[in-house]
């Protein structure tokens, strides 16, 4: 199994954002975590396309689009057309969450559906031909710095097995993505639980050295095996 380590920005120096997504992606970090939050949908409000469109140049790394807004539709539009190669949203988000999956892959990118730690995976029933991605969330959305909350490692090992039965029956691979309180000292433990892409805001850009930490959460992956 591969591993994927997505740094958000949320955590970074928007100061200098062309510089801290090179480095983040030079220092080992595998996609860019992108939150988009509306002050609305979530109690905080970040950055849209035209920063997507910023910092499409200086990586060639996927950018990972989280989106926490309502309504949903129209910004993925606005998202595929500043270089978002996955976009996520949140089921209770949408009116319409077939529709707005089948909008993201029309315009190129591939999706994702988010969970919140209290969303219900009923959602997953009947799309998973539909997703390329699920998100599960290990904190409430809004806020980078956050403790993760452990009883979610069950819901993780759920969406495992849904993802294995999938994948057996028809061969295509679903990413399993957790964002959320993700450190050094429980990667291993959130792994073991099932999860394969790891997004991880203030365990990277809290620190100076940003290969040492990638480093270390991939160390602590690879012991975990
Ligand atoms: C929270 C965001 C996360 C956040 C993670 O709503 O979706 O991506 O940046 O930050 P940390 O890793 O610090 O919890
Ligand atoms: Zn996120």
């Amino acid at each position: 199994m591969i591993f994927r380590i997505a740094p958000s920005i949320l955590s970074a120096d928007f100061a200098r954002l062309g510089e801290e997504v090179r480095n983040v992606i030079a220092a080992g970090g595998d996609w860019i975590h992108f939150d988009v939050m509306d002050n609305h949908y979530v109690p905080n409000l970040t950055i849209g396309p035209i920063v997507c469109k910023a910092i499409r140049p200086h990586v060639r790394a996927p950018i990972d689009v989280h989106l926490m807004v309502r309504p949903v539709d129209r910004l993925v539009i606005d998202f595929a057309k500043s270089g978002a190669n996955i976009i996520s949203f949140h089921p209770e988000a949408s009116d319409h969450v077939d529709r707005t999956l089948s909008f993201i892959r029309d315009h190129g990118c591939k999706a994702g559906l988010a969970f919140n730690p209290a969303t219900s995976l009923h959602y997953l029933d009947h799309i998973m031909d539909r997703i390329d991605l699920v998100l599960i969330m290990l904190v409430n959305p809004g806020f980078s710095g956050q403790l993760f909350i452990p009883e979610i490692l069950n819901k993780l090992q759920d969406v495992r097995r849904r993802i294995d039965i999938y994948s057996e029956q028809t061969g295509r691979e679903i990413y399993l993505e957790v964002d959320g309180g993700v450190k050094a000292d429980n990667i291993a433990k959130i792994r073991e639980a099932g999860a394969d892409t790891f997004v991880a805001g203030s365990a990277i850009f809290d620190q100076p050295d940003y290969q040492q930490v990638i480093h270390q959460l991939r160390q602590a992956l690879e012991s975990s095996r």
